[in-house]
């Protein structure tokens, strides 16, 4: 690719994410006026879960996020059928969304079920699970708070295990039993399950 395309692609690919975060941005601030911690689901999906624990845990605030939009919108559908007042989805990318998350608004849990495992190796960079990833949710995350992960990919768990044990701002807590049922769409179709808890360390 000539390098005044390449430079044209990273252009093209900032402006898009400012813009994405400015839009989130204006979402979040109305969606979340005067909160100041919520229950976070990173990669809902169609809201199977996070609906389930929405309705059964009424004094938590929760918001689900993905990529794709006709997940988004079952999601929603859910939360509307549900007549559900303590969660909302939104379509929005990880990152972009931690970043126009308002400064008064901190992550007390953190749920990241069957993320995408990217089994080859060339591939593993696109995990989401990363030493920049974790500092970030960390850095929205309130001391103790909360990280729950899990996966069907005995890989990917390992990958998790490791890198949560070597970053300096969570601690890995062996031996904890995942705090609410409910199958999600794509744990309907997996063979395995294993999780991962962290805290937040201090
Ligand atoms: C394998 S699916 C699992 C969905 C759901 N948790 C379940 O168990 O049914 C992974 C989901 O994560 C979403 N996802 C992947 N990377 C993401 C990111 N950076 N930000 C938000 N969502 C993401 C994908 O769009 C996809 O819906």
């Amino acid at each position: 690719m000539p390098e005044h395309t390449k430079v044209m692609g990273k252009e093209w690919a900032d402006a898009r994410r400012e813009a994405n975060v400015a839009r989130l941005r204006a979402t979040l601030a109305t969606a979340l006026a005067g909160r100041t911690g919520i229950t976070f689901e990173l990669g809902c999906g169609h809201g199977h879960w996070l609906a389930a624990y929405a309705a059964a845990h009424p004094g938590e605030y929760c918001v689900g996020i993905d990529l794709i939009t006709h997940r988004v919108e079952r999601s929603v559908r859910k939360q509307t059928l549900g007549k559900l007042d303590n969660v909302i989805f939104l379509k929005a990318e990880a990152t972009e969304f931690l970043e126009a998350l308002p400064s008064q608004v901190n992550l007390a849990k953190i749920f990241i079920l069957y993320p995408d495992p990217w089994p080859k190796k060339k591939h593993h960079k696109n995990r989401f699970i990363s030493p920049a990833n974790l500092a970030l949710l960390a850095s929205r995350a309130s001391p103790g708070a909360r990280l729950h992960f899990r996966t069907d990919n005995a890989d990917y768990f390992d990958w998790t295990l490791d890198h949560l044990s070597a970053h300096p701002k969570w601690r890995v807590e062996p031996g904890n039993t995942w705090p609410f049922e409910q199958k999600t769409f794509f744990e309907e179709r997996m063979k395995d399950r294993r999780d991962v808890f962290a805290v937040r360390a201090e």
